[in-house]
């Protein structure tokens, strides 16, 4: 039985995780790109949360990869994978994040696959293949796009501020989120819902967004782009400023973030 990694991991353990999560995701988007004729469609959690046949495709892909050069490592992902960790290291995916998008053959649908330790967020990797883009981070070791280091942007006024959000599947929680939606509207530069959590949380790294709010989001959707995001220089917390959960997820720059929080208390 392997041993459970104590202290913070080595930079080569980080680069090979972050290889291992490159190279996996590359084959999950090959696999996703090539649509099928049909998509077979069930719903979730409810009546507009769907999974496609794609969704689990892709989830055993990843599954497989990850467990077949890490057996000793836990995984958790979207569509039901599971594996308690022997190593300390546990793999968190989202096989397609954004899957309205991908269902509707709309962009910035993205394949979101992190690793983390007793610490946090180890490693992320959001591949997103219809925009071309490769988010990437190791704790510790910045954030890159495309191979590129980015970061986020610093001190924007609220009045300046670009915003991403999303709408909870839970239908009656789509009122609430509304209120809080009006009353910001009128006094940032503007709002966006791309449709992809992680890849939001990405934007939010390199710069495309000030900042990100979002209720009701799982590990699987904040867990890569959550860490891309804080090695970029963002703040990335929960409602009250604790770490990002279910409850909500904030992310913006040092500046900005601190009067997201105040605005959606
Ligand atoms: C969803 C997307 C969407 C967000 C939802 C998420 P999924 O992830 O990230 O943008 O608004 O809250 O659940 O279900 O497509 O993996």
């Amino acid at each position: 039985m392997a041993a459970v990694t104590t202290g913070e991991p080595t930079t080569e353990l980080k680069t090979e995780l972050l290889q291992l999560a490159k190279d996996t995701a590359l084959k999950a988007g090959k696999l996703l790109t090539n649509r099928p004729g049909t998509l077979e469609i069930t719903s979730k959690s409810s009546s507009v949360d769907f999974v496609t046949q794609m969704d689990r495709a892709s989830e055993e892909l990843i599954f497989s990869e990850i467990l077949y050069a890490r057996p000793n490592d836990g995984f958790v992902g979207e569509e039901g994978g599971d594996r308690v960790s022997v190593s300390g290291i546990t793999w968190v995916v989202d096989p397609i994040d954004g899957t309205t998008n991908y269902l509707m053959d709309l962009p910035g649908w993205n394949i979101s696959i992190a690793a983390k330790d007793s610490t946090g967020g180890l490693i992320g990797v959001v591949y997103s293949p219809t925009i071309d883009r490769m988010f990437t981070a190791a704790r510790g070791m910045g954030a890159y796009l495309n191979g590129r280091p980015i970061s986020c942007n610093k001190n924007v006024e609220l009045k300046n501020a670009l915003l991403g959000t999303g709408f909870s599947y839970e239908l009656d929680k789509r009122r609430e989120q509304v209120t809080l939606l009006s009353s910001l509207i009128a006094r940032v530069r503007d709002i966006r819902r791309c449709g992809a959590a992680a890849v939001d949380l990405c934007y939010v790294a390199m710069g495309a967004l000030d900042g990100y709010y979002e209720y009701g989001l799982n590990e699987w959707d904040y867990a890569a782009g959550g860490l891309i995001a804080r090695e970029a220089g963002a703040i990335v917390s929960g409602r009250h400023g604790g770490p990002e959960c279910k409850e909500m997820t904030i992310a913006a720059g040092p500046g900005l973030h601190d009067v997201l929080v105040g605005e959606i208390n």
